[in-house]
């Protein structure tokens, strides 16, 4: 039986949003309970559809009357169970979805106005009908909002050319953990005036106030665009190869993404067709795979002269031994196949079974040192864990993510070895990441570079910080939402 304050809670929304926007039956819960990865698996008395930002303010105001607690949620597509409720049954999610509206283009101005339940692809589709380019980019970006990805400061793969996605803000409207509405929504490219609110609420996940809406800047679109997979020896190659992009290239690189050799073992396991045309360079199977750098070229000019950059860079790495070989996309077509191998892994992971998953970064001077000694001191303990690290080398970022030993799996179902893998992660798991992460300290790095703490890395969080930066965080939480209504339980709540 749920508490009165709650039962009434319910009631006041429904005369509020009208029935079809209060869902309550288990099994209409049940899909916004449990996180994508599917390691977090929730309760909630409802979620809430309002669809607009007035309605959310008044919602709002109504939990603080009532003391319910609220959970944001975009696309769902977190990997941090940030989205995800308590298992109390008593919080309400608030689903964003409905607010869907274009508010303002301006072509000149290079900005977009949307409201925060808008996907990242739609907006992506909405700058190009402009004639213009909005940079971020994500495997997720079919579902992940455009709310989510400010709310979670997403970064992607053309962060080392655009910045990540509060570098792509000029405004933002938030609806207040008390339920004031904040209009933000300032198309303005330098604003000195006091305190910076929306890099506050940027990247808060969910704990400071609802994003609803928010500028975004756009960029001309590239004239030319051109893609290669390259074969590198190890992470240390990889660094030599960004030096030599660097330099040859400055801002016409756009992507530097690394796949150690066992992140794409994990994508020949289970989707064998994706990474065949990839497999030419960087070998099959077993000892034959290698490591591989995906490169992006975006030049101003034309095709031909960021085909002409990206075979220079290519040819002075094979100079210098940074690179074996190389595959040069020839048509969007090939461009596609190549970066689908790299979005694919993530999925063919989740296919694989339960993982340990981080989001490590170190300054970029020392990613390839950080591999090399992780890997080392990682293998002598656990000599049989998969190394499935991949990710945005450009930035310093790496999923360091650690598969469980095939030798579980010998014999068994693919449900079997799911079940198995997720036995081993579990029992092992806290070590493995506190492994990673003290190296990741010693390094003088960040624990979450894009996905956020959530709750997942929330433990880490408090180890890991000091406790002059938790008293800021927690000064700021109470101040903004004093009866501690908005997402308790994730970042430091
Ligand atoms: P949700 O998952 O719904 O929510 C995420 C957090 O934001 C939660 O804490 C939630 O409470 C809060 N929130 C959501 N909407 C709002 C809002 N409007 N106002 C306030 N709080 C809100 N992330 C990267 O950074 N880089 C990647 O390359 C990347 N690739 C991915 C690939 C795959 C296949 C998948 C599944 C995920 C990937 N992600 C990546 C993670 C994820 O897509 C991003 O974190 C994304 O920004 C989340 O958006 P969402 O709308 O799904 O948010
Ligand atoms: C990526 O870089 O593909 C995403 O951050 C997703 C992941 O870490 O699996
Ligand atoms: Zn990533």
């Amino acid at each position: 039986m749920k508490a009165p304050a709650l039962s009434q809670f319910l009631e006041q929304a429904v005369s509020l949003l009208g029935e079809g926007a209060v869902k309550t039956a288990p099994s209409d819960l049940e899909p916004y309970c449990i996180d994508w990865r599917k390691r977090f698996f929730g309760k909630a008395a409802a979620i809430l559809f309002p669809s607009n930002t007035e309605l959310l303010a008044k919602i709002v105001r109504l939990a603080n009357q009532h003391q319910v607690a609220l959970v944001p949620q975009g696309g769902n597509t977190g990997l941090s169970g940030g989205a995800t409720p308590d298992s109390s049954g008593e919080q309400v999610l608030v689903s964003l979805a409905r607010l869907q509206q274009v508010r303002e283009q301006d072509a000149v101005n290079k900005t977009l106005t949307v409201e925060a339940g808008i996907t990242l692809l739609r907006v992506q589709e909405l700058a190009d009908a402009m004639g213009l380019l909005f940079p971020l980019s994500l495997g997720a970006e079919g579902s992940a909002t455009i709310g989510g990805n400010l709310a979670t400061n997403a970064g992607g793969t053309a962060v080392l050319r655009y910045g990540n996605a509060r570098d792509l803000c000029l405004g933002i409207e938030v609806v207040t953990p008390t339920g004031e509405i904040w209009n933000g929504l300032r198309r303005l490219r330098k604003d000195n005036t006091g305190y910076d609110l929306r890099d506050l609420f940027i990247g808060s996940e969910g704990t400071l106030g609802f994003i609803t809406a928010a500028v975004l800047k756009l960029f001309p679109k590239p004239a030319g665009l051109v893609t290669a997979l390259v074969r590198v020896g190890s992470a240390t190659d990889a660094l030599a190869l960004l030096q030599i992009a660097q330099a040859q290239c400055d801002a016409a690189l756009t992507g530097f993404e690394y796949m150690s050799a066992q992140s794409v073992q994990v994508v020949i396991d289970h989707f064998p067709e994706v990474a065949k045309h990839g497999a030419q360079i960087i070998g099959s199977a077993g000892s034959d795979l290698s490591d591989s750098v995906l490169i992006e070229i975006s030049h101003p000019a034309s095709e031909g002269a960021a085909k002409e950059m990206l075979e220079s860079v290519i040819a002075e790495a094979i100079t210098q031994g940074a690179a074996s070989d190389a595959i040069l996309a020839q048509s969007m077509s090939q461009t596609k196949a190549l970066w689908h191998l790299r979005e694919t892994i993530t999925l063919a992971a989740a296919e694989d079974g339960v993982q340990v998953k981080l989001d490590i970064a170190v300054p970029v001077s020392k990613l390839a040192e950080f591999i090399t000694e992780m890997d080392r001191e990682m293998l002598a303990e656990f000599p049989e864990i998969r190394l499935h690290n991949f990710g945005h080398f450009g930035d310093g970022n790496l999923h360091y993510n650690l598969g469980a030993p095939q030798s579980l799996a010998k014999g068994l179902s693919a449900e079997q070895r799911r079940a198995a893998y997720r036995t081993y992660i579990e029992q092992n798991e806290e070590r493995l990441r506190r492994k990673v992460h003290d190296r990741v300290v010693a390094f003088n790095g960040s624990i979450s570079a894009e996905h956020g703490l959530g709750q997942l890395r929330k433990a880490e969080a408090w180890r890991i910080k000091s406790s002059v930066e938790l008293g800021l965080m927690k000064t700021i939480k109470q101040a903004l939402d004093p009866n501690g209504i908005l997402n308790p339980g994730k970042v430091i709540s």
